[in-house]
């Protein structure tokens, strides 16, 4: 089963390369309106600062970010007193180059950005692909959207809100994407855009998990309690509570490991929430994600499978309707590679499925 998650993005670089988007495959995807924490609740889940900062809408093109889990390698690291490795940061769009220093893949995303989405305010839908491969990451498939405007700022285009609005439902809309909406503590629940988003794609919520950001910023004397425990929104995956960065610690440059020892404090010693540990802080979140993904994959992988061997016949017809002559063509190509990448796909699949099917017996 731990090869899932990692099989599962390989077939969506292959895809995203050939521009198949046939099969849409098991991702979590963060909604939230502007400032509302998405950013924030991302970098802490990978553990690292990387994401663009700023005011105003900073995330312009969707970001498939894949955290990969790789084993700590003891043996392979020297030293005795050696540090864990770094994370290691690569863009579909530079194949071969590994980042390490964090500072640089976020120049990196503001440059992709700038490159189709141009240095004014408008956004692009095609998205930036970075995969993270880390020992402090669970193995998850995220994409950061564009936040939830509803009145265009300074220089953005007047559309921007049906802009945003558009692209935020073509990743939530998919049946196998499960959608974090990400709501702040001090504004209204009822007034949460996230969750009026989620709840048009998803009425039931049964893919859709609540996130209460800025938990901290709350008045004195009240708190998130009822929402977190489900008694005033209903969703089957339930809601989880986290605590990130103000952007005072932000200026201050206060290191995301301190953000999240400050962060479990806060909820251990809480009177409140220190009673509902399981819906509070974001490696609780991070563990109902890695969870909620796999169980995803699993319970679609008998119609990816069958959409995957579809795939395979129609592509070997198209293979064979070239005839042997054309072999340098472009589509061949790009036809073969998938077709490769999917047969490939479809093996390791058949054994995740039989590793399931022991599993449960
Ligand atoms: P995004 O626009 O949804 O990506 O939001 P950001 O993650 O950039 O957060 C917007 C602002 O709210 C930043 O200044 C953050 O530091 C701050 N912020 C986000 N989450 C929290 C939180 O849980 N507590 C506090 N105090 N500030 C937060
Ligand atoms: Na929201
Ligand atoms: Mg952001």
């Amino acid at each position: 089963m731990d090869k899932l998650i990692p099989t599962v993005n390989k077939l969506q670089d292959v895809f995203n390369t050939v521009g198949q988007d046939e099969i849409d495959l098991p991702q979590i995807v963060v909604v939230g309106s502007q400032s509302s924490g998405k950013s924030s609740v991302l970098e802490n889940i990978v553990g690292c600062d990387f994401l663009p900062r700023g005011s105003g809408i900073v995330t312009r093109r969707p970001l498939v970010l894949q955290l990969v889990n790789v084993p700590y390698d003891k043996e392979g690291s020297g030293a005795a007193d050696s540090k864990p490795p770094p994370a290691r940061a690569q863009f579909l769009h530079l194949p071969g180059k590994v980042f390490t220093d964090m500072a640089e893949v976020r120049r990196e995303i503001e440059r992709e950005t700038e490159r189709l989405a141009g240095s004014n305010k408008g956004i692009v839908k095609a998205p930036i692909h970075l995969r993270i491969s880390s020992p402090d990451v669970l193995s998850l498939t995220l994409v950061d959207l564009p936040g939830i405007t509803k009145i265009p700022v300074g220089d953005q285009p007047s559309d921007i809100e049906s802009q945003t609005r558009n692209l935020v439902f073509e990743y939530i809309s998919k049946p196998n994407s499960i959608i974090v909406a990400i709501s702040p503590a001090n504004v209204d629940i009822v007034n949460s855009e996230s969750l009026k988003f989620a709840r048009e794609v998803d009425p039931k919520g049964s893919r859709t998990i609540g996130v209460i950001t800025k938990i901290d910023l709350m008045d004195r004397g009240t708190n998130s309690l009822d929402i977190l425990t489900g008694r005033v929104y209903p969703l089957r995956l339930g809601f989880v509570g986290v605590v990130n960065r103000s952007q005072e610690d932000t200026v201050a440059n206060k290191p995301i490991s301190e953000s999240l020892a400050y962060e479990s404090e806060f909820f251990r010693s809480h009177p409140v929430y220190r009673t509902i540990q399981q819906h509070c802080g974001t490696s609780n979140l991070a563990k109902v994600l890695n969870q909620l993904l796999l169980q995803h994959i699993r319970d679609h992988l008998p119609s990816i499978k069958t959409k995957i061997n579809a795939l395979i016949s129609q592509t070997e017809q198209e293979l064979s309707s070239y005839g042997p002559t054309t072999a340098e063509n472009g589509a061949i190509s790009n036809s073969s590679r998938l077709l490769k990448a999917v047969t490939l796909f479809a093996t390791e699949f058949s054994d995740s499925i039989e590793g399931t099917a022991s599993e449960m017996s």
